[in-house]
C-alpha cells in the first residue's frame, strides 16, 4: 500500500462525515478505509446514538474510541451505512469481502436506507471480477460448493486458515467472466451451503465518495 493510496483512503473516509445525521445510529463496515472512518467518527461521537458494526474488528475499534455498538436486531432505523469496497463500477455495483466480513456487511447494507461507499480511485473498475469474488460457505459444504462454482465458470481457492466471524470458511473465486453481476450474485446464492457472496450488485451503493488526486468525486445513481 503506497502512502498516497493510504492518504486517499483517509480523505474518502473523512468525506463521509458530511453524511452523518445527528442523533442517528450509523452503520459501519470493515476494512482499512473504514478504520479511517471510525477514527474520524470518534470526533463526532457525542452527536450520534451509536453504531452497528459489520465485524468484530470494527466493533473493537469503535469501542476503543468510546462509541457505543448496538445489536442490529434492536435497531429499526438506520439512515446510512458507510463501507469500503474492493472494486466498484460505474453503476455502483461492488465486489466486497476482501477482509472476510461480507455477510454482516451485506446484512447491514440491506437494512440501511443509504449505502455510502468510500474508496480511493484504485478501486474503480470498468468491469467487476479482476478482484476474486469472496464466497462465505458453511464449512462442511466447502468441496461441494467449490465444484458447483467450477460449473459456473469460476476457479475457487479456499482462503485457508481463515474462519469468518460467523464460523464459516471463504472461497475466493478467480477468473469469473462477469457479464451480469446481478445474475451471478443470485446464482452463487442459489448454491446450497453458500451463506453469501461478495458481489454487491442487486443492492449496490447509493453514493460513492471516490478520492483521487483532484479531491473527492461524489457519484450518485
Ligand atoms: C471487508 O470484508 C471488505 O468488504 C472491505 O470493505 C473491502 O475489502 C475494502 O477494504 P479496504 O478498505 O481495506 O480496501
Amino acid at each position: 500500500m503506497s502512502r498516497t493510496q493510504d492518504e486517499l483512503k483517509r480523505q474518502a473516509a473523512e468525506a463521509a462525515l458530511d453524511f452523518i445525521e445527528p442523533n442517528t445510529i450509523i452503520g459501519v463496515g470493515t476494512g482499512s478505509t473504514v478504520n479511517y472512518f471510525i477514527d474520524a467518527l470518534a470526533t463526532r461521537k457525542h452527536d450520534i446514538e451509536g453504531a452497528v458494526s459489520s465485524s468484530e474488528a470494527s466493533t473493537a475499534r469503535l469501542k476503543a474510541h468510546g462509541i457505543e455498538v448496538l445489536e442490529l436486531n434492536h435497531v429499526a432505523d438506520l439512515p446510512v451505512y458507510i463501507d469500503g469496497a474492493d472494486e466498484i463500477d460505474a453503476h455502483l455495483r461492488m465486489v466486497k469481502g476482501g477482509g472476510g466480513a461480507l455477510t454482516r456487511e451485506k446484512i447491514i447494507a440491506a437494512v440501511a436506507d443509504k449505502f455510502i461507499c468510500i474508496v480511493d480511485n484504485s478501486k474503480v473498475v470498468g468491469r467487476l471480477g479482476a478482484f476474486p469474488i469472496p464466497v462465505e460457505v458453511i464449512p462442511m459444504a466447502r468441496s461441494y460448493v467449490a465444484r458447483e462454482i467450477v460449473k459456473l465458470g469460476g476457479d475457487p481457492v479456499w482462503r485457508q486458515g481463515i474462519t469468518t466471524d460467523n464460523g464459516n470458511v471463504i472461497l475466493d473465486v478467480h477468473n469469473f467472466d462477469i457479464v451480469d453481476p446481478v445474475q451471478l450474485e443470485q446464482q452463487l446464492n442459489g448454491i446450497v451451503g453458500v451463506v453469501t457472496n461478495g458481489l454487491f450488485a442487486k443492492r449496490g451503493a447509493d453514493i460513492a465518495l471516490i478520492a483521487g488526486s483532484n479531491g473527492i468525486e461524489k457519484v450518485t445513481l
